[in-house]
């Protein structure tokens, strides 16, 4: 066992935690709206609105946990559900006679400690589970979790501390050690163009092969290239900025402010305008690449998330994951111009078009896609893939489309004629962000929980190479040529 898990867990056997006492008063509202709000905006997609979960693929909050709350005298389970958070959690686990064996996204370094603090006190205090506490319950503070936050531990360490305070043996744990033993392509070779990965956690972009790290980039979130390769737009999962680099050298150009936390960004084929994902204000920014300035705000509809532009620049395909439907954006006037349902997928997250322009590829939040004729604006095919959301990629070459599953190991490689899976490539925990090169020779995929890429050699689908990104949370990728 790691010292530091070892230090964990006796420090939560010893009982040395530091609960603040603090009057119960009208604070307590507003503390319940703001966890309220993180709830709903960061949890709610897998752990569902009511904390009701998704049976054998993302655990409830209600009833639950509460019981977790409660091992070990409140003492444990409290600051396990601290680690939870900031670290996340890998590793097969049962609730209530359901197995999950997942992956929860570590939040230390996206959310703030008091942001942590509130959405655990909003967690233990709705969805009845205040009534099931066993002691008065003391709210979390920052100071709490801004101690735990400084362990440095990973997903499948948490793990651990979950089985020792709930007094459980833990599971064989999953066996990557096969892939990690075969011999690895250089990385050069498995690298040849550079590549910016937006590391989250560690507010910084990593740009590969070079290994250069550049920060003033806090919360790096999504990321996404010029077509000449020269600009990288990234989104600041902390800030609620969006930044524009020089990829010749990392210089922070410009950071604009959009009003909230953007999600995904895309500069359009004609490297004019950057349009950036506002999710709560149902909002496209849109900046001008050359002024580095916001020019407009586009109203596209609910939770819009992400977006890909027609090949010919006409068109922007924003995805709404509030109500199940892309929105079509006229990059001519920047105008929304129609709405195009999603039937058989409920939250459409992230999407990629076809070389031909006639399908779009979307990832939904919790573990499908789906592919749409265009032309008759028709869903042609929904698949159940990894559980939680990733990024899509139609492969150049058009052999496959590649799709990632946050809280699950693989990518999933469909063909995307026969309409079939015909691989899922174990690469680690985690992985998000997935893009191809632009000759479709690799694919990488940003295992999120690992803190690596995995580099996945499209002939023999099999991972050539784990390049660490030396940071946490590796989120997103941008690759020259293929947006
Ligand atoms: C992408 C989906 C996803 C999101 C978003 C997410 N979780 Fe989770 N969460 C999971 C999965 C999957 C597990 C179970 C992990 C496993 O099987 O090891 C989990 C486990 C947990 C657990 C521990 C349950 C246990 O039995 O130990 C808690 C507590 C929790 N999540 C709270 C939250 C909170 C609070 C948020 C929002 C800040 C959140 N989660 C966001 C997927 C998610």
């Amino acid at each position: 066992m790691p010292p530091q898990i070892h230090h964990a867990i006796t420090s939560l056997v010893a009982g040395t935690i530091l609960i603040a006492t603090m009057p119960v008063s009208a604070t307590a509202n507003t503390r319940f709206e703001r966890g309220s709000e993180v709830y709903s905006q960061q949890c709610a997609a897998c752990h569902q609105a009511q904390g009701q979960g998704i049976p054998g693929s993302f655990p409830p909050q209600k009833g639950h946990t509460a019981e977790l709350y409660n091992a070990t005298d409140g003492i444990g389970g409290r600051q396990y559900l601290g680690h939870v958070l900031q670290y996340g959690l890998t590793g097969s686990i049962e609730v209530e006679g359901t197995t999950y064996n997942g992956n929860m996204p570590a939040w230390g370094g996206a959310l703030t400690d008091q942001q942590i603090a509130d959405v655990l006190n909003y967690v233990l205090t709705a969805f009845g589970n205040e009534q099931r506490l066993a002691g008065e319950f003391q709210p979390y503070t920052a100071e709490e979790i801004k101690a735990i936050a400084s362990q440095n531990l990973s997903g499948k360490d948490v793990y651990q501390l979950r089985q020792a305070v709930l007094g459980q043996s833990t599971a064989p744990s999953r066996d990557d050690s096969t892939a990690q033993s075969a011999p690895e392509l250089s990385l050069k070779k498995a690298i040849r163009d550079p590549l910016y990965v937006a590391v989250q956690n560690s507010g910084i972009v990593r740009a590969l092969p070079s290994k250069q790290g550049w920060p003033g980039v806090a919360g790096a979130h999504y990321d996404a290239l010029s077509p000449d390769g020269s600009r990288l737009m990234v989104s600041g999962f902390k800030t609620g900025n969006v930044y524009v680099l020089d990829t010749a050298n990392g210089d922070v150009m410009a950071s604009v402010a959009i009003g909230e936390v953007a999600q995904g960004v895309k500069i359009s084929p004609d490297g004019r305008y950057g349009l950036a994902v506002a999710p709560t204000q149902g909002d496209v920014a849109v900046i001008d690449m050359n002024t580095l300035e916001l020019v407009k705000k586009i109203p596209v509809g609910k939770v819009p998330h992400n977006l890909i532009y027609s090949a010919d620049g006409e068109f922007a395909y924003v995805t709404l994951q509030g109500e199940g439907a892309l929105a079509v954006v006229n990059m001519q006037t920047l105008e929304k111009q129609h709405q195009i349902p999603t039937p058989g997928l409920e939250t459409p997250h992230n999407v990629d078009i076809s070389a031909n322009g006639q399908r779009l590829w979307l990832r939904d939040f919790t573990g499908n896609v789906g592919v749409m004729d265009l032309a008759s604006e028709t869903m042609l095919k929904t698949f159940k893939v990894g559980s939680g959301h990733g990024g899509i990629d139609v492969v150049p070459g058009g052999q496959y489309v590649a799709t990632g599953a946050i809280s699950a190991s693989a990518v999933t490689l469909i063909d995307p004629e026969s309409l079939e899976i015909v691989k899922n490539v174990d690469v680690g925990v985690g992985p998000h962000g997935v893009r191809a090169s632009r000759d479709g020779r690799f694919i990488y995929a940003s295992v999120t929980a690992d803190n690596q890429i995995a580099v996945i050699d499209s002939q023999s689908l099999k991972v050539v190479r784990r390049q660490p990104v030396d940071g946490k949370f590796p989120f997103w990728i941008a690759v020259p040529g293929n947006p």
